[in-house]
């Protein structure tokens, strides 16, 4: 095992983990590592864009207002304000280093509109690829070692203090690496879902980590399902982002009819949760449901990143119609954190879409994603620097945890789970289905009691995944209500006794 010293070590390769470096690196040695390549993260393949409150005729408050209907109320109130209102200057300082967004010919900036917001402040690059745009821009401005490839299995953690994490490298060999500080910026866990827009590199695992040694998890009841998915042979293979229908896109089914009518006042552009179940309900029928684009303006360059999808699929645009599913898109929930990204665990913070700081509520605000990792990064780094790096007398003792346990207990495929969190945790749920859910994962209770008896870093994962999908049945189950991306056909309104921003909390027992 190799054995090296670093102030602080980030996991994770989207725009939280980047940023949470950029800040840190000047003053510290930072280490970044991630599963796969630079590229296999969800940030790359944002499309709609930034929100923040920069027009004249808007203000923070209105956005701030936004964020908190979509998020049915579940907000922490205090992140949101430091989000909406601290967000116009994080994105004038990303501008004056140098990051190029879209114009329009006046000179002004373009700002695009998505659902549920009140203004149109959505800034955007590329047209419809500011996540690629902007991961460019900070990559090539972020000078740190990074392990690409070189998985995260296990944070070391003794005491409630972390002291490092455990890694497995493609050859196959296990490393060691120490740091009195370790950043999650691993993402949400869409790759539990069969449909998806995430890379499918997210499913989780940083979650489930932090909580085999100790963190809290929260709200993992949310789950955010995006309306619209290019859909291609029974699969998900890319996003339609919002902004089209912000544009002047809408939904049809086969029969040509307008789904969203009479269905909510924003009709097409109503929050997300309410246009997925409209879709689900198309599709439990038997219909099939499409975006008619035919009003959306010089859409090949408003959205040349969807162009290029619809023709590498063999969908001809000349049709104006694209083949749309609700899938995963954004998890709300996550490592329990306050606003400066620490978690109940000394030295182990999380930010971006694996923290829960409680900005989203219940259903996070199209295009406050980017924001987020914009915003809470500097703070996150800004905690570190000042608490320092250097840890003295580590006890390195080995977590129980570590030492293979039980035998090898098989595991079931990752597609078999994807589609079972699909239809029985996914965009409506009930007891009964969830029950039959946690019935068959707890089958595999050995496995994710005990993900280090794997020796491929694929079967670790998979049993990681078990368990995380384990904690949000559990959670779906104790949430007896509907409250923003979280339906229960058998509880199906917002109940007065869950108002009072009640958190379901996932704190590490064993099951055995
Ligand atoms: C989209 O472009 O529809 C996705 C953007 C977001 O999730 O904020």
């Amino acid at each position: 095992m190799a054995n090296k010293q670093i102030d602080v070590i980030v996991v994770g390769s989207g725009l939280a983990a980047y940023m949470t470096a950029k800040h840190l690196s000047e003053r510290m040695n930072v280490m970044i590592f991630t599963k796969l390549t630079k590229q296999n993260n969800n940030s790359n393949l944002a499309q709609g864009g930034i929100a923040a409150a920069i027009r004249s005729d808007d203000h923070w408050v209105h956005h701030f207002e936004d964020t908190i209907e979509a998020g049915v109320h579940h907000n922490n109130r205090d992140a949101v304000t430091i989000l909406t209102m601290e967000g116009p200057r994080a994105v004038q300082s990303i501008i004056d280093e140098g990051m190029e967004f879209d114009y329009e010919p006046s000179g002004k900036l373009s700002f695009g509109h998505e659902g549920a917001h009140s203004h149109r402040r959505i800034i955007h690059a590329g047209g419809d690829q500011t996540g690629k745009k902007i991961m460019e821009f900070v990559q090539k401005r972020v000078n740190v070692e990074m392990k690409e490839n070189e998985t995260v299995v296990q944070l070391l953690a003794h005491d409630n203090t972390i002291y490092g994490v455990q890694t497995i490298a493609n050859d196959g060999s296990r490393n060691v690496y120490y740091a009195p500080s370790v950043v999650l910026a691993t993402g949400g866990a869409g790759g539990l879902f069969y449909y998806t827009s995430n890379d499918p590199s997210i499913t989780g695992t940083g979650l489930a980590m932090a909580y085999e040694i100790g963190a809290k998890l929260v709200d993992l009841e949310f789950m955010q399902f995006h309306p619209t998915l290019f859909s291609i042979g029974g699969k998900a293979v890319g996003l339609i982002s919002e902004a089209v229908r912000g544009e002047g896109a809408y939904l049809v089914n086969n029969a040509g009819e307008q789904i969203m009518k009479g269905k909510h006042r924003l009709e097409d552009l109503a929050p997300r949760d309410v246009v997925a179940r409209v879709i689900y309900k198309e599709i439990q029928k038997g219909n099939r449901v499409f975006l008619n684009i035919s009003l959306v303006e010089n859409f090949m360059s408003r959205f040349p990143s969807i162009t290029s999808l619809c023709k590498q699929y063999g969908i001809s645009l000349e049709k104006n119609l694209i083949p749309v599913v609700p899938g995963a898109h954004f998890f709300m929930g996550g490592i329990e954190t306050n606003i400066q990204g620490e978690t109940s665990v000394e030295g182990l913070y999380a930010v971006g879409e694996a923290a829960c700081n409680g900005v989203h509520g219940a259903n996070r605000l199209a295009s406050n994603s980017l924001l987020e990792c914009l915003v809470f990064t500097k703070r996150v780094a800004e905690c570190i620097m000042r608490k320092g790096s250097v840890v003295e007398n580590i006890q390195l003792v080995r977590n129980n945890k570590n030492t293979p346990y039980s035998p090898y207990f098989p595991l079931p495929k990752k597609r078999e789970i994807q589609q079972k969190m699909m239809d029985y945790a996914g965009i409506v749920r009930t007891e009964e289905g969830l029950l039959t859910l946690k019935r068959w994962l707890q089958q595999y209770e050995r496995a994710w009691e005990f993900p280090l008896q794997y020796e491929q870093k694929e079967d670790i994962e998979i049993a990681q995944m078990l368990q995380l999908c384990f904690l949000i049945v559990q959670s779906a189950l104790a949430r007896e209500e509907s409250r923003g991306a979280h339906y229960r056909a058998d509880f199906p309104y917002v109940k007065n006794e869950w108002e009072q921003k009640k958190v379901i909390t996932c704190k590490y027992e064993s099951q055995l």
